[in-house]
């Protein structure tokens, strides 16, 4: 959360407010095609909510109506011929209005928020997809999301062709999207692009080995929740 919203929700804690009120987080789920991103946000949410813990799921592409809209587009493919800075330009288009209308307000109500791809699939995938300057992509992140980042990213690492399957059952008879459509050369970069950015800003980001059992992902997970925003908080004093 960055440092407006924080002066907005009051970081201080307060008597008698809500449990957690003004310290609430927001987590983003990143990884490739069938890594379980969407599996995992709704046993986070489940183990929050055993804490005491409200927590909103979102998702994106998407997440508030008019980026759902977006969304259609993006994911059926309207928007690939005007080129990768055009796609990069619609992701962001949806993201600024998912951001004020579904994820800031939440996060000022006492609300955490999981997020089921965020800035990071921008640069992965539309840097994966390899006509983009890097630069270029990172520029429009830092205009327009203005620092706004995750106070923790979960970085789901899954060998390719174990993503692939597992979407593919997921999707049963339904069409393949846009990008489950680009070749197992693509979806190898992406994988790359996601660990390069987990090592390139360790205090954000936590790759967890998402071939493992459902339950596993989701300890490990919830190990790293635990310990980047929980114990941070009891430190604090917050959470008591
Ligand atoms: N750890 C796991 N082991 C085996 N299967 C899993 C695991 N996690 C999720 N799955 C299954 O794999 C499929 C894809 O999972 P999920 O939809 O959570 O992935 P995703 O990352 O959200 O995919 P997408 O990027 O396509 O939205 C689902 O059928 C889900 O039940
Ligand atoms: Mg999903």
């Amino acid at each position: 959360m960055n440092a407006e919203l924080a002066a907005t929700t009051g970081s201080k804690s307060a008597p008698n407010r809500p449990l957690h009120s003004g310290m609430a987080r927001f987590i983003t789920l990143e990884g490739g095609e069938g890594a379980g991103k969407s599996t995992l946000a709704v046993g986070l949410k489940q183990r929050l909510a055993e804490c005491g813990i409200g927590c909103l799921v979102t998702r994106e592409p998407g997440g508030s109506p008019k980026a759902e809209v977006i969304r259609e587009t993006l994911l059926g493919g309207e928007i690939a011929p005007f080129g990768p800075f055009a796609e990069a330009l619609m992701f962001y288009a949806a993201r600024i209005d998912h951001v004020d209308r579904t994820i800031k307000p939440a996060l000022t109500r006492g609300e955490w928020v999981i997020c089921d791809r965020f800035a990071d699939s921008t640069r992965a995938y539309q840097g994966a997809l390899g006509r983009l300057d890097p630069a270029l992509l990172a520029a429009l992140e830092r205009v327009a999301l203005a620092g706004f980042a995750a106070d923790l990213t979960l970085i789901l690492d899954v060998p390719v062709d174990v993503g692939l399957a597992r979407a593919a059952v997921r999707r049963g008879t339904g069409a393949s999207d846009r990008f489950e459509r680009e070749g197992r050369g693509f979806h190898t970069r992406l994988r790359r692009a996601y660990l390069d950015i987990a090592e390139r800003e360790p205090a954000r980001c936590v790759v967890v080995d998402a071939s493992l059992l459902p339950s596993a992902v989701l300890d490990l997970a919830w190990s790293a929740v635990e310990a980047r925003l929980l114990q941070h908080a009891d430190a604090a004093g917050s959470l008591s």
